[in-house]
């Protein structure tokens, strides 16, 4: 069996800031309200009439993957790309990256696993390595909430959340044993599905339902409960992130960079405390880009690396929680 490693990361996020004041301008709330509920600044938004979407932002965080895996599109076996915000209800956005990066007719596949989409696609990465199957796979997270937030006061509770943006990483084979993802846990509780979700349009609600749609009927916009969600978080986080360390009989000490999915900083901070995490140990970013949902990890990665805060052999923990309920983690050795 062969190992895999990440060999190039990148991100991209549109150059639109919007700053809490700016959302303050169109909906009742505050800089304080945000900063102290979710640590947030500011985010991106893609700019009304622009031409960029997931699978726009996905090319460009990929193509600066690729370039710095030290490879060509030509070398990239398989595609998967997490979103829930997609171009179109069908096809995914896989077909579109092999399609914008011209690329061969490699294999594409989408995940729809939100906030965790990146761990979950990155767990199916990983066993078409281990297999041997593939040698090269571009994962991908991107995310266009922007369009479809409810930005009026009625919709402050999630819309000052979510921001715009994509990562990526290639995935390749390694045949060292002692590099890179030694193991991956995914779970879901699918009860919980009406606690995060974007109920319409779906082919349950479709036209005409939606052509005449009434004002107030806000199932075309994401729902959170905010508060139930977040105490699930916090428990669900701390158990998989166990279940990681106690896989690889690590404990938390042994944690060089954890990267949160970065939902809510509160969260994260919750976390961090719990294990007794260093601030050297811990890697957010939402207070830039908000929550970026399948984006998020990776965007937050590709930071960290840049920043020189991943080194040779350092024990790199991702975990993720959101909408499904899905969870999971991933822990690497760089
Ligand atoms: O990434 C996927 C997973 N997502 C998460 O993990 C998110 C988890 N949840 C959260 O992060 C938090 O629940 C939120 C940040 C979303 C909300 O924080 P909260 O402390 O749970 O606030 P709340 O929803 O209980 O609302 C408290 C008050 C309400 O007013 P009243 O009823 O107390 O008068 C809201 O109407 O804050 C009000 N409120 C706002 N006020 C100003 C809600 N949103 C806003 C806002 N600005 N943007």
């Amino acid at each position: 069996m062969y190992n895999s490693k990440i060999t190039g990361l990148g991100f991209y996020v549109p150059d639109n800031i919007v700053t809490n004041d700016d959302l303050s301008k169109i909906m009742d709330t505050s800089d304080e309200w945000i900063q102290e509920r979710t640590g947030i600044k500011e985010r991106r938004w893609i700019k009304e009439g622009s031409n960029e979407t997931s699978a726009t932002m996905g090319a460009k965080a990929a193509e600066t993957a690729i370039e710095r895996a030290g490879l060509t599109t030509d070398d990239i076996d398989f595609i998967i790309f997490a979103t829930l915000s997609p171009d179109y209800y069908f096809p995914g956005c896989g077909v579109q990256i092999q399609d914008m990066l011209g690329m061969k007719t490699v294999g594409a596949l989408d995940v729809r696993n939100q906030c965790s989409g990146f761990v979950y696609a990155m767990s199916a990465a990983d066993q078409f390595i281990k297999t041997g199957m593939y040698k090269n796979i571009l994962v991908i997270g991107s995310e266009y909430h922007s369009n479809g937030l409810d930005k009026t006061t009625r919709g402050r509770g999630v819309s000052v959340i979510f921001g715009d943006g994509a990562g990526a990483c290639v995935l390749s084979r390694t045949e060292d044993n002692n590099k890179g993802i030694l193991s991956s846990h995914l779970h879901s509780e699918g009860r919980f599905a009406d606690k995060l979700i974007v109920e319409s349009p779906s082919i349950k609600h479709w036209v005409p339902e939606i052509l005449n749609a009434e004002e107030e009927d806000v199932s075309y916009f994401p729902y959170m409960d905010g508060t139930f969600v977040f105490k699930n978080a916090v428990v669900r986080f701390s158990e998989v992130i166990m279940e990681a360390l106690a896989t690889n009989k690590m404990s938390p000490e042994d944690i060089d960079l954890f990267i949160p999915h970065q939902a809510n900083l509160r969260i994260a901070q919750f976390i961090q405390q719990k294990f007794k995490l260093r601030n050297d140990q811990v890697y957010n970013n939402i207070m830039s880009y908000g929550n970026t949902t399948a984006a998020s990890i990776v965007i937050a990665l590709t930071e960290a690396w840049e920043k020189g805060k991943v080194k040779e052999n350092d024990i790199v923990l991702l975990a993720a929680f959101g909408s499904g309920f899905t969870w999971g983690s991933l822990l690497m050795r760089w």
